[in-house]
């Protein structure tokens, strides 16, 4: 990890879906393998978030799970670099999102557009329940109890994040208020050496009378990399360089996940619900199967009639797997008749075993090692919760709810 960037925290959650799928790979866990060498990252299966929903159903959460964990490690989500863990098993958040629940409009949660859209696409189910209305500030509680800096999500999830920024805004602004808060800041700015302090001080100025950016994120920068101040000092001098009180709780970025280009055996998205998946621990006989029989260009009737792999799904997984001598290959080939469509489909075929081959090697040592799985899950729960149980401490002692 560089310097700049190890003092960020990623934290992202996936609801337990049980088996991933290739849409999940590209979408989702190619990008927290990459984080995970760059940042502080905390990823966890979301099973209350689940609950919300499959209140009626809970006995599948439990047995997805597993295999959900199984497929990040398959896919090279690496225990040693970032603490996996589940949900439930650090209470921690509940507390959080019931503090947080005392501070929140009930309007700002009304407003949340996927309240509103799930309820109607599931609608089947009665989801105008308390815990469903409360599931984006559940989801806020996840991040600020971390103070992540940055949250993975799709698009889908940014008015989640948008909602943190505001429920995180709400609470400093109402509890990070000290009667002697600038005194405090100015002994904490000492705290850092006469060199740092004078910076910080040029720093804040800069942006306090003249709207600098650049030195707003410059101050952040050097309050980052102190080494030798306590966490409450660090809130205060984050607050006091932006002439708020005390950052408590800081506002997290989205980081926009690119949505996934993973299209399935049709064209579609690939999503379980269509039924066009390649799951990450397919065989390779299975792959090669669904692949041979996944449908192409409606035109190609016989394999003398010429092609368009615009009208094609399988072009589409050309676009995600093959290099550009293979691309045009395939263009030329199929306009002209001049390639069949499984002789089209093989270099695709080939790199799906070849991707998918590693994962299941892997996946197939955690099956058989259940016990290693239960423990990296629980270890990561034990670290989660020391970063946790130091935020609430923070929290309940600014709301007044610290007795000795
Ligand atoms: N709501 C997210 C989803 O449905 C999962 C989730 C729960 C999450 N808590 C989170 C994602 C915190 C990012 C951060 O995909
Ligand atoms: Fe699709 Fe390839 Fe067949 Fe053309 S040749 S229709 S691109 S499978």
């Amino acid at each position: 990890m560089n310097l700049v960037t190890q003092n960020q925290r990623v934290l992202s959650g996936m609801r337990p879906t049980g088996k991933l799928h290739l849409g999940h790979y590209h979408g989702v866990l190619k990008n927290w393998q990459r984080l995970q060498h760059e940042y502080q990252c905390f990823f966890f299966v979301a099973d209350w978030h689940a609950l919300t929903t499959e209140y009626d159903n809970s006995q599948i959460i439990s047995e997805s799970v597993h295999d959900m964990v199984i497929d990040w490690l398959a896919a090279g989500i690496n225990p040693g670099s970032c603490k996996l863990f589940i949900q439930s098993q650090v209470p921690e958040h509940a507390e959080l999102h019931l503090l947080l629940s005392m501070i929140t409009p009930l309007g700002w949660l009304e407003r949340v557009p996927t309240y509103k859209d799930q309820q109607e696409k599931l609608k089947e189910k009665d989801l105008a329940t308390y815990g469903f209305l409360g599931y984006p500030l559940l989801q806020s509680a996840d991040i600020l109890i971390y103070r992540a800096t940055q949250v993975p999500v799709g698009e889908d999830q940014v008015v989640h994040v948008e909602l943190t920024r505001e429920v995180a805004r709400r609470f400093n602004h109402l509890y990070g208020r000290e009667p002697d808060f600038a005194e405090k800041a100015e002994a904490a700015a000492k705290k850092m050496g006469k060199k740092n302090a004078k910076l910080y001080h040029e720093l804040r100025r800069s942006y306090q009378e003249q709207g600098d950016h650049e030195a707003l994120e410059k101050a952040r920068a050097l309050l980052t990399d102190q080494q030798n101040i306590t966490l409450g000092d660090r809130e205060r001098l984050f607050g006091y360089l932006e002439g708020g009180g005390k950052i408590i709780l800081p506002e997290p970025q989205a980081l926009l996940t690119p949505a996934a280009k993973m299209p399935g055996l049709d064209g579609q998205k690939m999503s379980k619900s269509y039924n066009n998946t390649i799951s990450l621990r397919e065989t390779p006989e299975t792959v090669e199967k669904k692949l041979r029989t996944m449908p192409t260009d409606p035109a190609r009737v016989r394999r003398t009639d010429a092609g368009d792999p615009d009208n094609c799904p399988v072009w589409q997984l050309h676009q995600v797997y093959s290099n550009d001598e293979v691309k045009t290959w395939v263009q030329e080939g199929c306009r002209s008749a001049g390639i069949g469509c499984l002789e089209c489909k093989q270099p695709v075929i080939d790199a799906v075993i070849a991707e998918l081959k590693p994962m299941r090697e892997r996946a197939q040592s955690f099956i058989e090692e259940p016990e290693l799985v239960r423990k990296i899950l629980a270890e990561g729960a034990e670290e989660a919760r020391d970063s946790a149980k130091e935020t609430l401490r923070e929290v309940r002692s600014a709301m007044g709810l610290s007795y000795k």
